[in-house]
């Protein structure tokens, strides 16, 4: 099994965690915010942000598949969410300097795991998107 940026490879990922989209508790309420607009959505532990949003058809361009490359799933979490997230691993903090309209909140969000801790977390989408690659 293979890292990048201190995740799993999301495809190898997801294979070894399909059991758990089956199970309901496993579910986690989070929310979006897409040009202005909340979308309340169900987001499975052990997926990252960025594959919740791709599910629910939020747009994060996610370019590089969850590489930890491309910097098109910046998001923006609130400030009570961004509190609960993990540290950061290097990688991302090194993408994320080169982001335009980068916050102190802000984060990749394949790089964010989808944890119990993080019930009600927040997440702004940003209205527009560059590719740091
Ligand atoms: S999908 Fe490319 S950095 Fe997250």
């Amino acid at each position: 099994m293979s890292r990048l940026c201190g995740r799993l490879v999301p495809s190898l990922f997801r294979a070894t965690t399909a059991h758990l989209h089956t199970t309901p508790s496993c579910s986690v309420n989070i929310t979006f915010i897409e040009k202005g607009i909340e979308r309340h959505v169900k987001a499975i532990r052990g997926d990252s942000i960025m594959e919740t949003a791709k599910d629910n058809h939020i747009n994060l361009p996610s370019v590089c598949g969850g590489m930890c490359e491309c910097s098109t799933c910046h998001v923006i979490a609130d400030q009570a969410t961004f509190d609960k997230l993990e540290e950061p691993e290097e990688e991302e903090l090194d993408v994320l300097d080169a982001v335009d309209g980068v916050t102190e909140t802000s984060r990749l969000a394949c790089q964010v795991d989808v944890t119990r801790g993080i019930e009600g977390a927040r997440f702004i989408v940003p209205d527009s998107f560059s590719d740091m690659r």
